[in-house]
């Protein structure tokens, strides 16, 4: 696990779209897992700038959405595709069809749960996964619970992160209960996962992916296995980590 750390949030949101610049010079049809939430909306807005300034050419990209709101529909603005179309995809050129969000609204769960994961296979597997990560330190909506997910599935969200999301709700009431998420397993596979972790109230979080127990208690621990992990955080999240064990 390598661990980078920025001094603010703009270089934190810098760094990681540099790496994704680079992932998608290198590759020009990578496929990109995509997170949502407050964290990486610097990093899409640092995105969208290297387009409108001819640095970077998303045609040939494929992306698939770590997760979406159960039976929360698309066209309300705290949906995830809403975000992801007001954050990203409005303002650079990639091609529609090539865009993944689970469907949330699915009549069949089940069904999508598993189309779903079969697109991520046949689209040849992640190249990089962007993940945020929760303060009880879930990936996706992957909350602590007693056995790893192995792929996509419909999750119960804890009160915690229930009460996290509902600063983007107008009551905590509102804030839909359950959601379809790519697994802790789908996660894993990617080829390489980048964190991002800003603010203090992800300090104990990102203390436990790194130096935890490998538990699904923490599903952020699960990446200590993974050979290819980035964090990139901000002082802050980074204040319980011990110095020497940054890159930089
Ligand atoms: C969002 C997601 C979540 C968030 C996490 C942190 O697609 O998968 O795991 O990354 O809840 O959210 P923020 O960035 O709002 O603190």
């Amino acid at each position: 696990m390598r661990i980078l750390v920025c001094k603010d949030y703009e270089s934190m949101s810098k760094k990681a779209a540099q790496i994704i610049l680079s992932q998608v010079t290198l590759k020009p049809n990578s496929v990109l897992g995509l997170a949502t939430g407050s964290t990486p909306i610097g990093m899409y807005k640092n995105l969208v700038d290297m387009y409108k300034n001819g640095v970077v050419d998303f045609s040939d990209i494929i992306t698939f959405n770590l997760d979406e709101y159960y039976k929360l529909p698309i066209t309300n603005d705290q949906s995830y595709h809403y975000f992801m179309q007001e954050n990203l995809f409005n303002h650079i050129n990639i091609n529609p069809a090539n865009i993944h969000i689970p469907n949330g609204m699915a009549d069949n769960i089940e069904k999508e749960c598993e189309e779903y994961e079969n697109s991520i296979k046949d689209a040849g597997g992640i190249d990089i996964q962007i993940l945020g990560i929760g303060r009880n330190a879930h990936i996706g909506f992957n909350e602590p619970t007693t056995s790893f997910e192995k792929g996509t599935h419909l999750v119960d969200l804890t009160p915690s992160t229930i009460e996290a999301n509902a600063r983007f709700f107008k009551s905590e009431d509102e804030v839909p209960k359950k959601a379809i998420t790519m697994g802790t397993g789908s996660i894993f596979k990617a080829r390489k996962i980048v964190m991002l972790a800003c603010g203090e109230d992800k300090a104990d979080a990102i203390y436990n992916t790194v130096y935890g127990k490998i538990t699904p208690k923490i599903p952020a621990s699960i990446l200590q296995l993974h050979d290819d992990v980035v964090l990139i955080l901000d002082e802050a999240a980074a204040s319980k980590l011990s110095p020497s064990d940054y890159l930089n």
